[in-house]
């Protein structure tokens, strides 16, 4: 029996990293996707991985990834919808180029990978496997703080999928799920803290002192990455994984926040910027 396969997307760093290297220490065969040609070196090393090269937005890249995993037989029990990139900034003054780069990785990037992986779901599902697709979403799929707007729209987008793309899937034996981090020590934030130009304009100007500190405060106050990668594999492999997993230190209060008043919601949202 070939080793049970899982594609993972964006593995060169933090959750999607910790999660290739968790899914290997259990016994799973590991396709994980990278930009570049560099394999991050404790992968590079690890048993049971294959790199594969795409970006996300480049369709026929994906395809001509998938297409190996089918040759090379293994079935594919699991993909893990990990790409994605925070870019901060006012919706008034943000590039056209950046926000449409927003949704191109997060939401149009994840429709390919579901589109073009689900013909071997399909077929794990024909040969006895329970195949699901895990999408990893963020509180802001359910929360939008201000300047954050391009992302959170494009994770809320990211749930409506799940939740549509799951009841599409029931009737065929394939689960699609959210896990949901919160702030999490990973590089990106200081990925998006770079882009600081839309802030730079009149009205916003004042924000940039604050940024950094933000950003650097949402990084050291997060939880670790193996706790989403703990999350990630019980969506994985629990009989009945719950459809939506929200993963974050103080999650009761982002639980509270969520079911406030919308008037509530932006005392709360917008009292770091007074
Ligand atoms: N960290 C948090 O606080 C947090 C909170 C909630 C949700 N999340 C979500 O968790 C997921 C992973 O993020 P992370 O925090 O682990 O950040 P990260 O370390 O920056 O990882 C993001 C991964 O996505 C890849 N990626 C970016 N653009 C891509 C593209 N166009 N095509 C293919 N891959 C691309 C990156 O590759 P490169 O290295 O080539 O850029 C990297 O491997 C994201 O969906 C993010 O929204 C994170």
């Amino acid at each position: 029996m070939p080793t049970p396969a899982i594609l993972i997307t964006g593995v060169s760093s933090g959750i999607g990293l910790v999660t290739a290297l968790d899914l290997i220490d259990r016994g799973y065969y590991v396709y994980g996707s990278l930009r570049g040609t560099e394999v991050p070196v404790e992968l590079a090393e690890a048993p049971n991985f294959t790199p594969l090269n795409f970006d996300v937005r480049d369709r026929e890249a994906i395809s001509a990834g998938i297409s190996r995993i089918g040759e090379e037989g293994r079935p594919l029990i699991g993909v893990v919808n990990n790409a994605g990139v925070a870019i901060p900034g006012p919706v008034e003054t943000l590039a056209e180029e950046e926000y449409r780069r927003q949704f191109e990785v997060n939401v149009f990037g994840l429709i390919a990978v579901c589109q073009l992986a689900l013909p071997l779901l399909h077929a794990a599902r024909e040969e006895g496997h329970h195949p699901r697709i895990v999408n990893i979403s963020s509180v802001s799929g359910s929360l939008t703080a201000p300047y954050m707007t391009f992302y959170s729209s494009s994770k809320f987008a990211v749930e409506a999928l799940t939740d549509g793309l799951r009841r599409e899937l029931l009737p065929f034996g394939i689960d699609v799920v959210s896990v949901a981090p919160g702030p999490t020590k990973t590089p990106i934030w200081r990925k998006g803290s770079q882009l600081t130009e839309a802030f730079e304009k009149d009205r916003y100007q004042h924000l940039v002192p604050q940024l950094e500190p933000y950003t650097q405060a949402a990084e050291r106050g997060g939880v670790e990455p193996q706790l989403v990668a703990d999350a990630i594999y019980a969506a994985l492999t629990d009989a009945r994984p719950d459809a939506y997993a929200l993963i974050m230190n103080k999650r009761w209060l982002a639980r509270v926040v969520s079911k406030m008043p919308k008037r509530w919601q932006d005392r709360f949202l917008t009292k770091r910027y007074r």
